[in-house]
């Protein structure tokens, strides 16, 4: 099983992800790290930020010659904007940020902005400066995440399992893309969307958002081939694959809401419209040494390949809405922490939509609930004997034959 923490503020000098539980002898490096982590610095609509950083997660244990050891992978991305840039009240983020005491005030956050974490996190932690809550709120955080994210993906590579994602809606302009959608078509778009006319409409209403001083929300998609069927589980709720697909990608900042396969569209279908047809044994398909490409595949895919909280072998699909974003350059009404009188929210540098960045942290976070899940089924504290236990599992699936 495979768990990880993440810590760090976006002002910091840096972020940590730790992970833990991935078997030795798994391929790991920096460069498909890096890989991961410049594909969430794109996407039209993000902000000046995303100009400094270069993200770059540094290893610095778990790894060796190129393979996982068993050991705490440990992973350092550092912040260059703290190292390098201001704050909004002109003086560096060393100051700012500084861990001890500074000489002269450091101008603190007290006009809340509604939409964020701001004013529940300074009622809970009794702070009198926001940005004691922001920092940690900011989605700069998402980073350690994919980094993590990058970890189990080479992983799950392994055994043949690849994740995508793309942007299927971004304020209202919905995508129509084609099946099966052109991964490479998505990376190359500004705006991570796989429907080249919606791509270019999504572009101009994030200009005109932008011009308006204000923000968007969206939908992304994340789709996962090549999974073997029963990973998690239908014994309690909280094994359920299902259940810890929709709290992980759930857990992405500004996710409000997660659908797996046809999700919300279920409640306009009936039954005979919606459920799986199982395909007869004749239509199977083998793979070149003639085992089953996939054991029990069905016609279509409505239940995203997912059910009784375990995989059925069809693609995993799982859509997140994002909400648009809180800070913005036209600030909302709010009120001032101090006084709790009438004032504008907060505005400090922000992105118009990061859409497109969220798909690949919801990718992220999904190939470390699935790396888990692989594991929890799997086991083995080498690669090897996963793979042994992968494939005796494999070899056994199919017709039962008769008693
Ligand atoms: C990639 C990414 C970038 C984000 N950038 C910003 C931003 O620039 N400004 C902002 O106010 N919120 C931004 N957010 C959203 C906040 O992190 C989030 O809304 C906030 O933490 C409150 O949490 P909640 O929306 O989940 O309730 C971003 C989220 C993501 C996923």
């Amino acid at each position: 099983m495979a768990r990880f923490l993440t810590a760090g503020e976006s002002h910091g000098p840096g972020l940590v992800a730790l992970l833990e539980g991935l078997p030795a002898g798994a391929p790991l490096s920096e460069a498909r790290i890096r890989a991961d982590l410049a594909r969430r610095q794109m996407g039209y609509g993000r902000g000046g930020r995303m100009q400094i950083e270069t993200d770059y997660a540094v290893l610095q244990s778990g790894v060796r010659h190129g393979f996982t050891t068993g050991a705490p992978i440990a992973m350092l991305i550092e912040n260059r904007d703290h190292f390098t840039g201001n704050g909004p009240d002109g003086k560096p983020w060393t100051h700012t940020m500084a861990k001890e005491p500074v000489d002269g005030e450091v101008t603190p956050i007290h006009r809340l902005r509604p939409g964020h974490a701001d004013t529940p996190g300074i009622s809970k932690y009794r702070q009198d400066d926001a940005r004691n809550i922001l920092e940690r709120s900011s989605a700069r955080e998402s980073a350690a995440r994919v980094a993590v994210g990058a970890a189990c993906r080479a992983f799950l590579a392994e055994f043949g399992v690849a994740a995508h994602s793309h942007v299927t809606n971004i304020g209202g302009v919905q995508a129509h893309p084609p099946e099966p959608v052109d991964w490479a078509a998505v990376e190359e778009s500004p705006v991570r969307c796989a429907d080249p006319d919606a791509s270019a409409l999504m572009v101009r209403e994030i200009d005109a958002a932008k011009e308006a001083g204000d923000s968007l929300g969206g939908v992304v998609e994340v789709v996962v081939t090549s999974l073997p069927i029963g990973l998690g589980s239908h014994i309690q709720w909280d094994t359920k694959l299902s259940t810890r697909l929709m709290a992980s990608v759930g857990s992405v900042n500004a996710v409000k809401g997660v659908e797996i396969g046809k999700g919300f569209a279920l409640a306009d279908l009936r039954g005979s419209k919606v459920h799986d047809v199982i395909k007869p044994i004749e239509e199977w398909e083998r793979n070149a040494d003639g085992s089953w490409a996939r054991a029990w595949p069905r016609r279509t895919n409505n239940a995203g390949g997912l059910e009784g909280g375990m995989t059925t072998g069809e693609p995993l699909v799982i859509r997140a809405v994002v909400k648009p974003i809180a800070t913005m350059m036209t600030p909302l009404p709010s009120v001032d922490l101090t006084t709790g009188k009438l004032d504008q929210a907060h505005y400090e540098r922000s992105d118009v939509t990061f859409v497109p960045t969220c798909g690949v942290i919801a990718e992220a976070m999904t190939l470390f609930t699935l790396a888990d899940a692989f594991l929890e089924k799997f086991g083995g504290d080498h690669i090897a004997e996963t793979r042994r236990n992968y494939e005796a599992y494999l070899a056994d699936l199919g017709p039962r034959g008769s008693a």
